[in-house]
């Protein structure tokens, strides 16, 4: 009964009212705070936009001291979660493993939690951002079989998280600073991206009071999938498919992308908002372009493969016709693996870096009073029938 707008993926609804994010598709711009991305990636760094995303504007140099004192004061997990990884499959998905510690977080921070005091939610939020590097790390660490390697205070927020990464207790790995820079960028280019499936989700799990760490959790298994963060992990499987930059092997995969019979999709291409370049492409892609000629890696393979897939793709008329252009997980992985990461925390990384952007808005909906999300539907099941008669 009743009269509902129907919208099937929330392609024309506005959930709620931010503060935080403001994207324009048509022009390719984002903004946050009103800062454009170009810029926070270019001056600023991934803690100082961590503040700014939460709250609302720069910090002072004080306020900057403040709060990577508390951040650097809450990097350790408890060690009874060590316990909880040892349930784990040797060989899990690292995300699977993040969707499980991320969620066990609640069981160490519940009772005492008041959602509705801001003391308790600012609280929440630097335990988040301060612990998913240490889980994070933990996670490739617990898949590869190596000893957990415990947080270094002294070290920058992105060199920590490499640092944990790649540490042994045989050899004590010392972040390259080209390394760290990019790393601390790309958490920048994903810290927030307004009400994607995933930020909506937390919103959602948030709208009925849930514990934020387990709303943290709920976000990061709607990341999971390729047509979201799984895309950086999938770009990298596509280029290895891939395998040479010739034209007329490029030309097929291209060609099969557009076959509606084959489920191959470019992945890394299109958007749902931007109908123009994704101004995240363009720093990741002159990011690549720095590191890897630091690193004396310029003609890296599969960053031949990658830009001239991206060229051809963007003369295509197909292509152009649906204004499909690359998104920020197309050059995201080539840096990445050049750093040494694997493949299959890709997208851990990237839910690490969201998790900024998921508790503002966790924040900002709990301060702002919400209402229950609660869609309705458009019913086409069965009328009214009645059970038959039982015979005796
Ligand atoms: N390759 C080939 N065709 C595509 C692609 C692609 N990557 N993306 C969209 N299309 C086509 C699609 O088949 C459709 O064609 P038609 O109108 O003939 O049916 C048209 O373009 C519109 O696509 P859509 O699927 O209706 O668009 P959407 O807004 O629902 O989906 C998307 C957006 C990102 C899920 C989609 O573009 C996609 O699957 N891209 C590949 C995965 C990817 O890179 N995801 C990362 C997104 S950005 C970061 C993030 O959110 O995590």
């Amino acid at each position: 009964s009743g009269y509902f707008t129907y919208d099937p993926g929330f392609v024309s609804t506005a959930s709620c009212n931010s503060e935080i994010t403001y994207i324009d598709g048509q022009k390719g711009v984002l903004l946050h705070r009103g800062y454009p991305i170009e810029e926070l990636a270019q001056h600023s760094n991934y803690l100082e936009l961590s503040f700014l995303l939460l709250n609302g504007h720069l910090p002072s140099p004080q306020e900057y001291e403040e709060f990577s004192k508390t951040i650097r004061y809450h990097t350790m997990v408890h060690e009874q979660l060590v316990n909880f990884f040892k349930g784990f499959r040797r060989d899990a998905h690292p995300m699977a493993v993040m969707c499980g510690t991320v969620g066990a977080l609640a069981a160490f921070y519940h009772d005492s939690l008041d959602i509705t005091a801001e003391r308790d939610r600012q609280i929440s939020a630097h335990r988040l951002i301060a612990k998913m590097p240490t889980l994070a790390a933990m996670c490739h660490k617990y898949c590869i079989g190596q000893p957990f390697v415990y947080p270094r205070n002294d070290l920058s927020f992105a060199e920590n998280f490499l640092y944990m990464m790649f540490s042994t207790p045989c050899e004590e790995y010392l972040p390259n600073p080209i390394f760290a820079k990019a790393m601390d960028r790309i958490f920048m280019l994903h810290a927030d991206h307004e009400q994607n499936a995933s930020t909506s989700t937390v919103r959602l799990v948030g709208s009925t009071g849930a514990n934020p760490f387990a709303c943290i959790s709920a976000g990061i298994a709607a990341l999971w999938g390729p047509a979201h963060g799984g895309a950086n992990e999938a770009v990298l499987t596509m280029l290895e498919e891939i395998g040479d930059d010739s034209e007329e092997n490029i030309q097929r995969f291209v060609d099969r992308a557009k076959d509606k019979d084959d489920p191959f999709r470019l992945m890394g291409f299109g958007h749902r908002v931007y109908r123009n370049f994704d101004p995240r492409a363009k720093v990741m892609k002159e990011t690549c372009d720095e590191v890897l000629s630091e690193l004396g890696l310029g003609e890296d393979p599969q960053l031949k493969i990658a830009k001239r897939l991206e060229q051809i793709a963007l003369e295509d008329e197909y292509f152009v016709e649906r204004k499909l252009y690359p998104n920020v997980d197309f050059y995201s992985g080539i840096i990445l693996r050049a750093i040494g990461i694997p493949t299959n925390m890709f997208t851990v990384i990237f839910a690490m870096a969201r998790t900024i952007g998921w508790v503002s808005h966790w924040n900002e909906m709990i301060a702002n009073g919400t209402k229950i999300g609660r869609p309705r539907q458009l019913y086409t099941g069965p009328e009214l029938r009645h059970y038959p008669a039982k015979q005796d």
